[in-house]
């Protein structure tokens, strides 16, 4: 099984679900099943790590962040993943798009699919801190229930 975390810059939260859901593989001893990675539909940020704001948060909470680096998105990744999961409506829209008439990949909205009581995840790059711990606190929730998901799908 393969998945896919897709937001705008991949510099914040869609590589902090490929940290957060990693780090749930591991413990539930899944690591080696599952491959997972983070994408951006903006190319912006592309080789870049992390923002710094968003490694310090996820570091406090036991997630290390230090060897990703941002990639952007590809029409290929629809043939290269199972499960495209987006951050928000934004980049959903701009999946489809990108997807066009290509099979392949399912794509759903990240929070959505678990039903979370918001849609997204909130873009944190322009606010302050507890936009961040936002962040964490909503892909932690849906990153159990995603782990539940690809348990019955091994
Ligand atoms: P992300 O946050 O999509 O969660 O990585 C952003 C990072 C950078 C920018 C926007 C959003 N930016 O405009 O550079």
């Amino acid at each position: 099984m393969r998945v896919l975390f897709v937001c705008l810059g991949n510099i914040c939260r869609s590589p902090t679900a490929e940290a957060v859901f990693r780090h749930k593989l591991e413990q539930a001893g899944l690591a080696g099943l599952v491959q997972v990675d983070s994408a951006g539909t903006g190319d912006w940020h592309v080789g870049k790590p992390a923002d710094t704001r968003t490694r310090r948060a996820a570091q406090l909470r036991g997630y290390d962040m230090s060897a990703l680096r941002g990639r952007q998105v590809e029409a290929a990744d629809f043939q290269r993943f199972d499960l495209v999961l987006a951050m928000d409506h934004s980049n959903l829209d701009n999946l489809k798009r990108l997807r066009s008439g290509n099979q392949g990949a399912e794509l759903d909205l990240f929070l959505r699919r678990y039903q979370l009581e918001v849609d997204e995840v909130p873009d944190p790059y322009y606010g302050g801190e507890q936009g961040f711990e936002n962040v964490l606190d909503l892909i932690e929730r849906a990153s159990d229930a995603l782990l539940v998901e690809v348990k019955g799908r091994l």
